[in-house]
Formats: C-alpha cells, structure tokens, sequence
C-alpha cells in the first residue's frame, strides 16, 4: 500500500493506493457518514459499503446532471443530514464529479472523499479537485473546484470492469508518462501485460505514479492556466474526434496523442522513433491510434471548436518522450499530420 498528501489551493487530500474496499470505513471522520453511488457499483460492491446509508444514481453520463444533484439534496434532506455530514463517493469518474458538486454546495459545502472505482477515475477524475456536471449535454458547464479529504484506491475492483473501460484508463496513464516521465513510460512498456493482467504490484505502482504526476501538475497550476495545460495532451483533437465520432473518450484520446505526437515530429521537435514508440505502447493498451474514416468532419469540428482562440490553437508537443510543451498552431498545420 502507497499514500501521501496533496497540499492543493483549495484543500489537502490524502491519497491512498492499494487498499481495500472493505477498509474504506477506517478513513471515515467519526460524524454521519453518507454514501452515493451509482447502480452498477451497488450491486457489485454494496456488500463491501461501510454499513451507513446509500443514494444511488443510475448510472451512465446521462446521470450526471443538475436533476441527480437536487435528488440527492432531497435524500439528503429525508436523512436529516447537516453541516457535519460526509459524504463518501463509491464509483467511476461521474460518482466522483457529482459527489463532489453536491458536497461542496450542500448547506454550503460539507466533507467529502472517493473511492473511486474505473481506473479512470482512480488516475484521473478523482485527482486535481474538479467537480461538477452537464448541464442540457454540454459537458461540465456547472461546477467547483474542490478537494476531497481523501482517495482511496483499491486496483482489485478493477477486475469486473469491461476491459473497453479499463483501457480508457491507460490511455491516461500514457498520457501521464508522455508529458512528464521517460522512466515510467519504459515501465509501461515493459509491464503492458502485466498490467492488463491486473497484476496487484504493478497496478499499484502505475495508479500510484499517475496519481502523483497528475497531482504535481495541478499543484503548480491548480486552476488551468499555463501547466495544467500540458494535462490536454492529446485532448484538443481527442475531443473533436469524441464529438465527431461518438468513440470513448479514451479512445479518442489515444488518437489524438499519435496526432500531437507526429505533429511533434514534423515541427522537428520529436524523434520520429519515439512516434513510434508511443503508437506502440497505445496498440498494447488495445487503444486506437489511427481513425479510418471522418477526417474532414474532424477537422471541421476542431476549427469551430477553437474558432475563439484567433488563428491559433494551444496544443500540447513533446520535445521527448516525458517532456511536452504548449505551443500555437493552425488547424492548416493539424491537418498535415493527420
Ligand atoms: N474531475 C475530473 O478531473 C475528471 C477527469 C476525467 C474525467 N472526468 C469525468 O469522469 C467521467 C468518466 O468517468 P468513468 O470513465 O469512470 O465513467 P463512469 O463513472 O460512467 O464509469 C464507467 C462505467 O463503469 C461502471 N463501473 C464503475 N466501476 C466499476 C467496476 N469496478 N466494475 C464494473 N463496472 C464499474 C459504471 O457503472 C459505469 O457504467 C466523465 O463524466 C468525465 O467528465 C472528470
Ligand atoms: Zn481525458
């Protein structure tokens, strides 16, 4: 088992790697304890719950609105839950990013922590203090910066994810070894099976670093101007093929990483063998590295995207792998290298 603390601008959060479901209880304050979830995680996991009462919330993006936020207030309210209730977040990225919301404006913000549950959320959403939801299907439009008191990972329950899930997880954690770390990219490369295979040890250290690069990165940067930035790589052209192509945001990622990566090498920033190398360890990670259809439409839907950001786009490059930089560029220039 792995912890430490991150000391952010809008709180402290314990951080702990390795620990199981069961023993989330031991992280409880000693005040009213209430759980949200979503369906799919009740009813593999409610056995394993801290025995306190439990809201659940469907499951699904569609959920993650300012509707499922006023019925948990009401729950919330039938609990007689007051300022000195906890609440505690038990699932993927959307559990985590509603439980945040409600606590952090529930009679003005109460405690809160995660137990997150996708590999996802574990290196991702439960990390770098957003919170919030859609509002009418447009993405994170209601929100909060805020931290929770802690995060507990258990890489076991990762076992009854759907494998489509567990690799949109990796496709972060690429990401994290791309922008920031040489080292543990070449442990991802020499531990890609073994990952997968969920080995104990291995996860533990992989959630572990990314955790911690993550973490290092909004630290220096908390509410995304310059650094927090470098967490976008692969994103900008990530996001146009989500929205164009409907693929999993993962997915969309990992060819938007290949894309920022050639770019990369043809500005002459990046050695062509470390495109490669990156294209490698994606299609270990059963991640897409190249998309076959819709080109156009997603550079279409780039420019209309960025069209107030001027002439240029903020993208991320790497000068190597472990070290990005945020430079601007024309879609003209994009579409070169898709
Ligand atoms: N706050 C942030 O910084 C941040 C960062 C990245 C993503 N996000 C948000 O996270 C969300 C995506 O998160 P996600 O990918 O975890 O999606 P999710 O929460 O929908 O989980 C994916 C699916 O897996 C199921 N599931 C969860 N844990 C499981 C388990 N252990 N076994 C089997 N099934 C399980 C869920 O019920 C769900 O159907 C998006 O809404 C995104 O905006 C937030
Ligand atoms: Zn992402």
């Amino acid at each position: 088992m792995k912890q430490f603390e991150i000391q952010g601008v809008t709180g402290r959060s314990k951080i702990v790697v390795g620990e199981h479901l069961e023993n989330v209880r031991f992280y409880l304050p000693d005040t009213p304890v209430v759980i949200i979830t979503d369906d799919t995680v009740a009813g593999l996991y409610e056995k394993n719950f801290p025995s306190v009462p439990v809201i659940k919330i469907g499951f699904g993006e569609g959920i993650k609105t300012l509707d499922t936020v006023a019925g948990i207030y009401r729950e919330l309210i039938r609990l007689e839950a007051d300022r000195s209730a906890f609440l505690l977040g038990i699932g993927g990225g959307i559990v985590c990013d509603v439980t945040g919301f409600v606590a952090s404006t529930y009679l003005r913000g109460v405690r809160f922590g995660y137990a997150p549950t996708t590999l996802l959320a574990q290196v991702d959403a439960s990390v770098g203090g957003k919170t919030g939801v859609n509002v009418d299907g447009y993405k994170n439009m209601a929100g909060v910066f805020s931290q929770p008191e802690f995060v507990v990972c258990d890489p076991m329950v990762l076992k009854t994810l759907p494998e489509r899930e567990l690799c949109s997880g990796f496709a972060e954690i690429v990401k994290h070894a791309a922008i920031s770390d040489a080292a543990y990219f070449t442990y991802l490369e020499k531990n890609v099976a073994n990952a997968l295979a969920l080995d104990p040890e291995v996860l533990e250290r992989i959630i572990y670093d990314s955790v911690a690069i993550k973490a290092g990165v909004v630290n220096r940067d908390e509410t995304e101007k310059g650094e927090r930035r470098k967490l976008n790589f692969g994103h900008t052209f990530g996001h146009a093929v989500e929205k164009t192509t409907g693929l999993p945001h993962g997915e969309a990622v990992s060819i938007g990483m290949v894309v920022a990566a050639k770019l990369s090498a043809a500005r002459g920033m990046l050695m062509p063998d470390d495109v490669d190398r990156i294209i490698q360890l994606l299609s270990c990670f059963h991640l897409p590295t190249r998309m076959d259809s819709d080109r156009e439409k997603i550079l279409d839907a780039l420019a209309r995207d960025k069209k107030r950001e001027g002439d240029g786009i903020h993208f991320v490059l790497l000068t190597a792998i472990g070290n990005a930089v945020v430079e601007k560029i024309t879609v003209a220039e994009i579409s070169q290298s898709v």
